[in-house]
C-alpha cells in the first residue's frame, strides 16, 4: 500500500487492524457505537488529531496498546490426541489438544493451521467438536434476532393470551401477515445487472403484519412496535423470566443496539458469529472450534468476543481458535504454534505452551511478536 501511495495513487481501506491504522495518513472514524448508536463521523484527520478526541474508541485502543496484563492461565481437564497427521503440508505431527481451557492455534499463513484443525482434528473428533463459522445465521429471510434467540415464540404467546386470539396470527407466514408482501415488509426489485433492491411494502409500510393484527396490543404496544424495540429497550419491557434470560444474554455479548426483529441476513459477520456463540451459552462440556473468528472485528469487538469465550470456558466448555490477532493469542491459556514457515516449509509444531512459553521460542514468529 505504501508503494501505491508513493506512486501518487490514493488508497482507501476499511480497517480494524491497529498496525494498518497507525500506518495511514488520514483517518475517518465512524461511530460512536454500532447500529442505531453509530453512523456519525467521530473524527477525521491524522492519527494525532484523532487521538485527541475522547469519543474515539479506536484511539482508546491504540493508546492502551503495550499495557502488560498478567493473566492466570487455566489448567487443562484432559487431552484429545492427534497422531501422525500428514495431510497437505503436515509433517507427520502428533499433538495433544487440551480440553476445558481456551486454546489458540497460531502460525504464519500457510503453516497448516486450518489443515490440522478443520480437516484433521474436527473430523477425528466429529462427535465431540462443534465448528462455528462466520457464515450468516440461517437462510430464512424471515429469520430474526427474535426467532433465533427463541424469544419470538414466548412473545407471540403473550400477545395471544392478552388478546384471546390464536398465537399463529403473530407469525409472518400465517394469515396475520401482510397479504401484499407476505410478511417480508419489503418487495424486491430486479435491477438486471446490479444486486436486487428492496423497497418498503406500501401496504403495510414495512410493518409485515395486516391491520387486524396490528390492532392487538400487549402492554400498550403492537407486535410491530415490540419487534422494532432494541434489545436494550426490550430488556426492561417484558418482565417474563424466560424472555428476560435470553434478552440479557444478547445484551451481555454486546448486541444491545440491535432490534428484536432485525433479520438475520442483515447482520454483520461479527454479529452473526457472536449470536451463534451466545446461543451455545447454556451448554456445558462442549468443544467449540473457530477459524479466525476476529477477522473483520474492531478491537472493541474483539474484547466482547473474548468475554464471551471466557464465559463459555468458565462454564465448563472448551474453546479452540485459529488466530492471528495477538490480543487473542495473549489471552489464551494454551498456544499451539505451527510453522516455522508457510507451505512446504511449514507443517511442524514450533511450540506448545502458555503465551509466556511461546514468547521464549526463538524460531517462532508468534513468539517473537508476543514478546514485543
Ligand atoms: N486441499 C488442499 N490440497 C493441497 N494443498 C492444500 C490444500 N489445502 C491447503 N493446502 C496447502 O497446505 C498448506 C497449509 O494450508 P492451511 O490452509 O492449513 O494453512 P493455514 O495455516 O490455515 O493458513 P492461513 O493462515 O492462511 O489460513 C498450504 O501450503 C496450502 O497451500
Ligand atoms: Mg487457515
Ligand atoms: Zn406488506
Amino acid at each position: 500500500m505504501n508503494k501505491l501511495r508513493d506512486a501518487q495513487n490514493t488508497v482507501i481501506v476499511v480497517e480494524h487492524n491497529d498496525d494498518v491504522i497507525k500506518a495511514s495518513d488520514y483517518i475517518l472514524e465512524l461511530g460512536p457505537g454500532a447500529g442505531k448508536f453509530g453512523g456519525e463521523i467521530i473524527a477525521s484527520g491524522s492519527l494525532n488529531d484523532r487521538i485527541c478526541n475522547p469519543k474515539s474508541v479506536t484511539a482508546k485502543f491504540l493508546k492502551s496498546n503495550g499495557k502488560k496484563i498478567e493473566k492466570v492461565r487455566r489448567k487443562p481437564r484432559e487431552y484429545l490426541e492427534i497422531n501422525e497427521a500428514q495431510l497437505h503440508n503436515l509433517k507427520n505431527i502428533s499433538v495433544k489438544i487440551p480440553t476445558g481451557i481456551f486454546v489458540a492455534v497460531t502460525g504464519v499463513s500457510g503453516s497448516g493451521k486450518s489443515t490440522l484443525i478443520n480437516d484433521v482434528f474436527t473430523r477425528e473428533y466429529a462427535d465431540k467438536v462443534t465448528f462455528i463459522d462466520h457464515s450468516p445465521v440461517g437462510s430464512n429471510p424471515r429469520g430474526s434476532i427474535a426467532t433465533y434467540s427463541e424469544v419470538f415464540e414466548s412473545i407471540r404467546e403473550l400477545f395471544a393470551k392478552e388478546n384471546k386470539v390464536n398465537k399463529s396470527l403473530f407469525s409472518f407466514n400465517s394469515k396475520g401477515a401482510c397479504p401484499e408482501c407476505n410478511g417480508l415488509g419489503y418487495k424486491k426489485i430486479d435491477m438486471h445487472f446490479m444486486a436486487d433492491v428492496k423497497i418498503s411494502c406500501e401496504t403495510c409500510g414495512g410493518k409485515k403484519f395486516n391491520q387486524e393484527v396490528l390492532n392487538y396490543k400487549y402492554k400498550g404496544k403492537d407486535i410491530n412496535e415490540v419487534l422494532t424495540m432494541t434489545i436494550a429497550e426490550a430488556a426492561s419491557f417484558f418482565k417474563h423470566q424466560d424472555i428476560d434470560k435470553r434478552i440479557n444474554m444478547l445484551k451481555e455479548i454486546g448486541l444491545d443496539y440491535l432490534e428484536l426483529g432485525q433479520t438475520l441476513d442483515t447482520l454483520s459477520g461479527g454479529e452473526s458469529q457472536r449470536l451463534k456463540l451466545a446461543s451455545k451459552l447454556h451448554k456445558k462440556n462442549e468443544f467449540y472450534v473457530m477459524d479466525e473468528p476476529t477477522s473483520g472485528l474492531h478491537f472493541a469487538d474483539i474484547e466482547k468476543l473474548l468475554k464471551l469465550i471466557d464465559k463459555l470456558v468458565d462454564q465448563g466448555n472448551s474453546v479452540l481458535v485459529i488466530e492471528h490477532s495477538l490480543d487473542v493469542i495473549g489471552h489464551a491459556d494454551w498456544v499451539i504454534d505451527l510453522g516455522p514457515e508457510g507451505g512446504d516449509q511449514g507443517g511442524q509444531i514450533v511450540g506448545e505452551g502458555t503465551p509466556e512459553d511461546i514468547s521464549k521460542i526463538k524460531n517462532s514468529y508468534t513468539g517473537q511478536f508476543l514478546k514485543k
